[in-house]
């Protein structure tokens, strides 16, 4: 069942999704070589109770943390941990914040320091798949548009997709439906309306697609330990204009010319 948002619920979810790219913003200053995710956590959660919000991945079906930490081969839903950041590190960051009964969520995926060119081409190469994704996210276009804009594009790239997981529906609830797969047929899947609200998050690997879920049940790594990248938008279908209610520009503010 797809909901429909209407214009208040609409403000609601412009509302938790400003608080989620303000966390990521505040993050952002954070983040460098010798930080532990489990400093950055606490800063994190911090960041959302004192700003009204509510860190909605935090005991979500068991899940420990507010924010999935996602360190180089990490795809998705890592812990956070001791472990310090080292220079030439990738550290993606996934948060859904809830104010007032709806959700936003988003994803950003960092450089620790200075990179390997083909990591960064990595990370410039998702982020630009997810706005790809975005564009063919309009009234009238299915839900298989957007999943091929963003398979293709990475592809070509000689980029691999994930497959076991998935952008989706998102409003009272962080998971809706529809889902909305990174790889997939033109044409296919549901159409899309008006007020739908959508989270497109390609999930990219350097290497082969194939992914494994870690002992701890959650975090989901490359099976052959190459880097993987991931960013994510919340968005409402709006005409030929889809609104992105998330945004990278506090993160962009707080990097300044070090922002990829
Ligand atoms: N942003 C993730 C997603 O899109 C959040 C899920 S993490 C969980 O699905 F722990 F809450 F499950
Ligand atoms: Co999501």
């Amino acid at each position: 069942m797809i909901y429909i948002k209407t214009p208040q619920e609409i403000e609601k979810m412009q509302q938790a999704a400003t608080l989620a790219s303000m966390t990521l913003g505040e993050l952002a200053k954070w983040i460098a070589p010798g930080v532990t995710t489990n400093r950055l956590e606490s800063i994190a959660r911090e960041y959302i109770h004192d700003n009204g919000g509510h860190a909605a991945c935090l005991g979500y079906g068991g899940f420990p943390a507010a924010v999935c930490w996602e360190v180089n081969e990490t795809v998705v839903h890592g812990f956070p941990s001791n472990y310090a950041l080292r220079e030439g590190d990738i550290l993606g960051t996934d948060v859904v914040v809830e104010i007032d009964g709806f959700h936003g969520d988003m994803c950003y995926t960092f450089p620790i320091g200075e990179i390997a060119p083909e990591v960064m081409d990595l990370c410039v190469t998702t982020k630009e798949s997810l706005y790809k994704g975005i564009q063919a996210a309009r009234e009238g276009n299915r839900i298989g548009d957007i999943s091929n804009t963003i398979q293709t594009f990475c592809e070509a790239k000689g980029y691999s997709v994930v497959r076991e997981m998935c952008g989706h529906g998102i409003g009272k609830h962080m998971h809706e439906d529809p889902e909305v797969p990174n790889f997939g047929r033109r044409s296919t899947g549901p159409i899309l309306k008006n007020g739908m609200c959508i989270a497109i998050e390609p999930m990219i690997n350097l290497g082969a697609r194939n992914v494994v879920i870690e002992r701890d049940g959650w975090t989901c790594r490359t099976r052959d330990r190459k880097p993987s990248a991931h960013y994510e938008h919340t968005i409402v279908i709006n005409g030929m204009e889809p609104r992105i209610l998330t945004t990278f520009d506090y993160i962009k503010e707080a990097l300044q010319q070090r922002y990829i």
